[in-house]
């Protein structure tokens, strides 16, 4: 039996538990933290989502990042499926008009407008692909053995194997010896500083590391640098300005590449297409995925400036050998097209900028609560609530207290899906969302930290 939406049993609910059970992975979850009890979503519209049970609760993560344009869009569902209708995907070595269209698109958003874009399935492979893509663009300009690639502890660059590297993140299992050449430096941490002083000075410190670590393994054989513009895997870190204009200054002063892995933060989340806008920094490769088709369908690319993509016409040579056989399918252009078609009718960058600002001053009233240590965020829809044990000494919460599974619960309970919250709350809405929808997501916070504390006995 097929289950479609609004039609789904207590019977078939049950059946249906059993099922994902016996056979489902889901993603980098134990399956006893889920099974019996997964949560199923059949409907969706504007920020609000409905599960199977027919609960009505605000999705404040955007899936997983990505729903940026919310849920239910009916034009971006019509133009995937007149794209399949046409064609679904063209024969090999040809392209279609929603790829090209789509090519055009972004690089008339991108600050570049002469950028190219290199289009996959998503964002670990969109990392993969500028990795390449700056050890080839080396190699053409001199830098032959230029294999190593920089980037920071606790981030997170993806699941397979080579962005994993790059992530270091202690989330990640552990997979055995690294890509050789991925080094790691510090990462910015706002709350927690990584070194003593003023912050804006210890940021600039963090960005030095970059240049002692190049420095110490020869500029020759340094490729890249790779960072989030804010870590999201790291607890929505907000770098000052200064951070990002540095590490632009210290890869153009080595010839090294610098990417900026906008996987979260492309497309609007940060209240600027961009992020490094909000700085005045252009990278030289943009990672993109999620938002680029707002989750309609799995797209994501690798935007290279002119300067870099230039290096790759010639002949055999300088030929990107490069090829992710379902990379940009063109019924996902044809959703990013459509998806960024609302974007500009709705302005949904500037609601992200306006509506952040409004999300953040919100959030301050929850320093009220003992348990909040900090919240971050002030750039667009993107926010974090720590929680810790003692505000203090900025004393995180022992395992056994539980927050990994109490407060997502709480929150459910009052309508809120979030996203792994245990010690930080992270916040990513949809940018469709409103003043009032804001105040609903602030409020249950509130109140699920209310009980909270009563719960824990602070
Ligand atoms: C910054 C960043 N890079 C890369 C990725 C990997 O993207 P994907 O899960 O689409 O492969 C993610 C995923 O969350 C991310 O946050």
């Amino acid at each position: 039996m097929t289950t479609t939406a609004g039609t789904v049993s207590g019977e078939r609910i049950e059946e249906l538990q059993q099922i994902a059970g016996e056979h489902l992975f889901m993603h980098a979850v134990q399956i006893n933290d889920w099974r019996g009890s997964l949560k199923i979503f059949e409907k969706g519209e504007g920020v609000w989502v409905e599960d199977i049970e027919g609960n009505r609760l605000i999705d404040a993560m955007a899936g997983l990042w990505y729903k940026s344009a919310g849920y239910g869009r009916k034009e971006i569902a019509d133009a995937m499926y007149k794209q399949l209708l046409a064609i679904d995907s063209p024969p090999a070595g040809s392209a279609t008009v929603s790829q090209i269209e789509l090519s055009a698109k972004v690089a008339d958003l991108y600050p570049d407008h002469g950028a190219r874009i290199f289009f996959v399935s998503g964002g670990s492979e969109a990392v993969e692909t500028a990795v390449k893509m700056a050890k080839k663009y080396q190699s053409l300009n001199g830098k032959a053995g230029a294999f190593k690639v920089i980037s920071r502890r606790y981030s997170y660059h993806g699941g397979t194997a080579m962005s994993v590297s790059l992530g270091r993140s202690p989330a990640a299992d552990p997979m055995g010896p690294e890509m050789p050449g991925a080094v790691h430096v510090t990462n910015w941490n706002s709350y927690r500083l990584p070194y003593e002083g003023d912050p804006v000075d210890v940021a600039v410190k963090c960005a030095n590391e970059f240049e002692t670590v190049i420095i110490h393994n020869d500029p020759d054989t340094v490729a890249a640098m790779i960072a989030e513009p804010i870590s999201a895997a790291y607890g929505i870190q907000v770098p000052p300005p200064e951070y990002w204009q540095r590490l632009r200054e210290i890869a153009d002063k080595y010839d090294v590449v610098l990417i900026a892995d906008e996987v979260i933060t492309g497309f609007g989340r940060t209240g600027e297409y961009f992020a490094p806008s909000n700085w005045g920094v252009q990278p030289d490769i943009t990672t993109v995925a999620k938002a680029l088709t707002s989750g309609y369908a799995p797209l994501g690319g690798a935007i290279a400036t002119k300067r870099i993509a230039d290096s790759f016409i010639g002949g055999a040579k300088e030929t990107f050998r490069h090829l992710i056989t379902f990379g940009g399918h063109p019924v996902a252009a044809a959703a990013g097209l459509a998806n960024l078609e609302v974007y500009e009718r709705e302005d949904l960058v500037g609601n992200s900028r306006r509506m952040g600002d409004y999300l953040f001053e919100k959030l301050q009233r929850l320093y009220d609560h003992q348990i909040v240590g900090d919240v971050r965020g002030g750039l667009g829809l993107l926010a974090a609530v720590e929680l810790v044990q003692d505000r203090e000494n900025k004393t995180a919460f022992p395992a056994d207290a539980g927050l990994a599974k109490r407060l997502p619960k709480l929150l459910y309970d009052r309508k809120i899906v979030s996203f792994r919250a245990g010690d930080i709350i992270s916040l990513c809405p949809p940018l469709s969302i409103s003043s009032d929808e804001i105040d609903f997501v602030v409020d249950a916070i509130d109140d699920a930290l209310t009980q909270l504390e009563k719960d824990l006995g602070v």
